[in-house]
């Protein structure tokens, strides 16, 4: 289900969180493309820009972690690893099946659902570090 961007999804930085909803904006566009099936290059502009995208938005919380010395850095890089290696499998199957509504609810799983629960789980937690730990930080 697509879900609109809502502030129960803020981790109170204002920077991410604008990253945040452009996230759901290139998840929903991806999940959008590969359900209009209008070939295959949509769908491979859909996913490359969604790469790019997350690629982008990655490095941002990254260097915001190195930056406050965030003790779960190691664990937080490794969830980003994962979310590429299952964007390249999905776009593995888009390429070998083509579009489905299969492929297009598990774009929609491993993007925008994956995305609410590593807010939940995972970016809290350095926005909490940062509140609690780091007085430069304006909110
Ligand atoms: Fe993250």
């Amino acid at each position: 289900m697509l879900r609109d961007w809502s502030d129960v999804y803020s981790i109170g930085i204002a920077e991410i969180d604008e990253q945040h909803r452009g996230f759901f904006e290139a998840a929903h566009r991806l999940y959008e493309d590969i359900l209009d099936r209008e070939g295959r290059n949509a769908v491979v502009e859909a996913i490359t820009f969604m790469r790019d995208y997350a690629n982008r938005h990655f490095e941002t919380e990254e260097a915001f972690m190195r930056e406050h010395d965030y003790p779960g850095l190691k664990d937080h890089l490794r969830q980003h690893a994962a979310f590429f290696r299952r964007l390249d499998e999905l776009e593995n199957d888009l390429m070998i099946f083509g579009p489905s509504q299969d492929l297009a609810d598990r774009a929609l799983d491993i993007t925008q659902d994956w995305l609410i629960d590593h807010i939940a789980d995972e970016d809290m937690l350095y926005s909490l570090h940062v509140k609690t730990g780091d007085a430069r930080v304006t909110i």
